[in-house]
């Protein structure tokens, strides 16, 4: 399996880390959540009963596949951002009428391949174009040798909500440009996670049994493995905290004493209880994504959610280009 390589390498992990270090308060880039052993922890994120996100768009998706799958025609190329274990996907193929293309983008670049070639095995007549990228940056994706319909970009898992609502903007722009590529207008499928009850939302990243807290402890450990950090894990610990001002779940990791640590010859100091901001997981409610994303040039086609309205999977055209 070829796979285009535009990852980020050590020297912009060590940039990047230190420049959010010096920040105050300080923060760590999320993307580096992702090397293998990230992945792995993710994968039990999205198994653990806390975690409705995962399963919840799961079952919207099975439940309406038929009907996304003829309002997105046949030989359609698909684009995922963020494609993880590749399992979502593997339905939406199944479902499509003669699917032309499938570009998965991952930063996890094992994963990646490994879920690429599985999933080329399983498709032959499908052409599998993986690319290993952090896709907050413009990229220019591979261009396919079988001719497509329309490009139909997969944006699942809430991913969106990663981003601050601006930077989501600018990013369903991106998609809107990439829509142009095709026949027909493109499509977004995208899926999110709704505004509800705090307790529910901070219990899916406050998990009881712990590996929530793994996943962010996991950043620590990767400074000190890969850019020869010194940072004492043992004394930081995880915690999400429901933000109702900016709409988000946050993630921290909290100085548990006094404390300092050091990262390529900076000393960066701590006081007990002083938070690393990790990331943000922005919840919305489906008519301000509407909102959002009719801004970046898109036409709701039509939206779907779980019976408990805990999650939303909506479908959007991009409009003619005025
Ligand atoms: N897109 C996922 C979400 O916001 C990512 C995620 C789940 C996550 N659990 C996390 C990110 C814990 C950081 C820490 O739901």
């Amino acid at each position: 399996m070829k796979i285009l390589d535009l990852a980020p390498n050590t020297g912009d992990f060590l940039a990047e880390a230190l420049a959010g270090l010096r920040a105050s308060p300080a923060t760590l880039p999320c993307k580096y959540f992702y090397d293998a052993e990230g992945a792995a922890l993710f994968e039990q994120i999205c198994e653990l009963p806390e975690y409705y996100p995962t399963r919840t768009e799961l079952t919207i998706l099975r439940s309406n596949l038929a009907e996304i799958a003829a309002l997105i025609g046949p030989h359609a190329r698909i684009v995922e951002y963020g494609s993880g274990a590749g399992e979502k996907i593997r339905m939406l193929l199944d479902t499509l009428e003669q699917p032309a293309v499938y570009t998965p983008i991952d930063i996890s670049r094992e994963q990646l391949l490994n879920s690429a070639d599985l999933l080329q095995q399983d498709y032959p007549q499908i052409e599998v174009l993986p690319v290993c990228a952090d896709y907050v940056t413009e990229l220019t994706l591979p261009v396919p040798a079988t001719s497509f319909s329309r490009s139909v970009v997969f944006f699942p898992g809430s991913t969106i909500g990663n981003f601050t609502p601006s930077d989501a903007r600018a990013f369903l722009q991106r998609f809107y440009r990439l829509c142009q590529q095709g026949q027909q207008p493109g499509l977004l499928l995208l899926g999110y996670d709704l505004k509800k009850d705090p307790a529910t939302l901070e219990a899916a990243y406050n998990d009881s049994q712990g590996v929530t807290a793994e996943f962010n402890l996991n950043l620590l450990r990767r400074i000190n493995q890969e850019l020869d950090g010194e940072f004492d894990i043992s004394q930081w610990r995880h915690e999400a905290r429901w933000n109702e001002n900016s709409g988000a779940v946050e993630m921290h990791l909290i100085s548990l004493q006094q404390q300092q640590a050091k990262l390529n010859g900076d000393t960066f100091h701590f006081t007990a209880g002083e938070t690393i901001h990790t990331e943000n997981s922005f919840k919305y409610h489906a008519s301000d994504m509407q909102k959002l994303a009719a801004d970046a040039g898109f036409n709701l086609v039509k939206g779907w959610t779980d019976s408990a309205q805990h999650f939303q999977v909506q479908l959007f055209e991009a409009k003619a280009q005025s």
